[in-house]
Formats: C-alpha cells, structure tokens, sequence
C-alpha cells in the first residue's frame, strides 16, 4: 500500500502519479489535498510520514512545488527516509542505495513524463543492502540517540 498526498503546488503532478499507480495496479490512498486551494504542505507531509512510520502504509509519495518542504517534514518522523529526487537517476538511487521509504517530488520542477518515469524506477529498484544497510543503520542509531538526548 502506498499513501500519496500533496499541497496545492504538487496537485497536479500527484494526480499523474496516481493514475501511474493505477495502470501498474499499485493499490494507493490518497491523503489529500483535494483541491486547488492554498494549504499548508506540513499537514499534508505529516499524513503521509505518519502512516509510513508507523507501519500502516508500506511506501510514501509527497509532492509540493519544490518538494523541499515536504522532504523537511517527512525526515521529521522516526524510521522516514525520505528522498526529494529530481530526475530518474536520483529516483534510482533514492531505493538502490537509500532504500527512501517516502518519494518526494517538486510539482513546479519536474514535468509528467518525467515524474512517471522516477516513480516507476523507485518503484522497480531493488535496494543493493550490503554496505548500504550498513549506514541505515548508521542513520537508525543516530536517531535514537538523538530522541534520547531530546529536551
Ligand atoms: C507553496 O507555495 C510552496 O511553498 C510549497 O508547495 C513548497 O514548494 C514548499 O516547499
């Protein structure tokens, strides 16, 4: 199950994503915005960080018109990896070394076709693990001191 949501600047680009998802048959839930009303990106990253955080969502897509804010958002969230990629080389390797757990993209910056392309390579790359997992788990253990550490 992937959960999907953008602001009103990754709208468009969310809704050629969903229906990307639906002719490769990936089940998906839409968490909004549903509109082209001006929202706030943070509310919408957090839906979706949460879900995948949590376990209740296997994969994550944000969109906004950078992607920048929802990266910011997402990375918030304990276990997110969240990888704003611009182009299918980085959508790669976004899986293949980072294993991203959440795709975020940049409805202002990057043009259908292309976002099509990044999803279905993130999609179909496998993680490489090995030494790669190795600084997962790295990034893991840094999160954990982190939270410890925390006022
Ligand atoms: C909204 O205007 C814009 O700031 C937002 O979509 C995003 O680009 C933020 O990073």
């Amino acid at each position: 199950m992937i959960v999907i949501a953008s602001d009103h600047g990754g709208l468009n680009l969310k809704d050629e994503i969903k229906a990307l998802l639906s002719e490769r048959g990936v089940a998906c839930e839409d968490l909004g915005t549903n509109n082209g009303d001006s929202v706030d990106y943070p509310d919408f990253g957090a839906k979706v960080a949460q879900r995948v955080s949590q376990g209740s969502a296997d994969l994550g897509i944000l969109v906004c018109g950078t992607g920048i804010g929802m990266s910011i958002v997402a990375n918030k969230f304990p276990g997110i990896r969240a990888a704003l990629a611009t182009d299918v080389f980085m959508a790669t390797m976004a899986k293949e070394h980072n294993n991203a757990n959440i795709l975020v993209l940049g409805g202002r910056v990057i043009d259908p076709a292309t976002a099509r392309a990044m999803v279905a390579a993130w999609l179909d790359t496998e993680f490489a693990a090995g030494r790669h997992q190795a600084r997962l788990d790295k990034i893991a253990a840094l999160e954990k001191d982190l939270r410890v550490q925390a006022p």
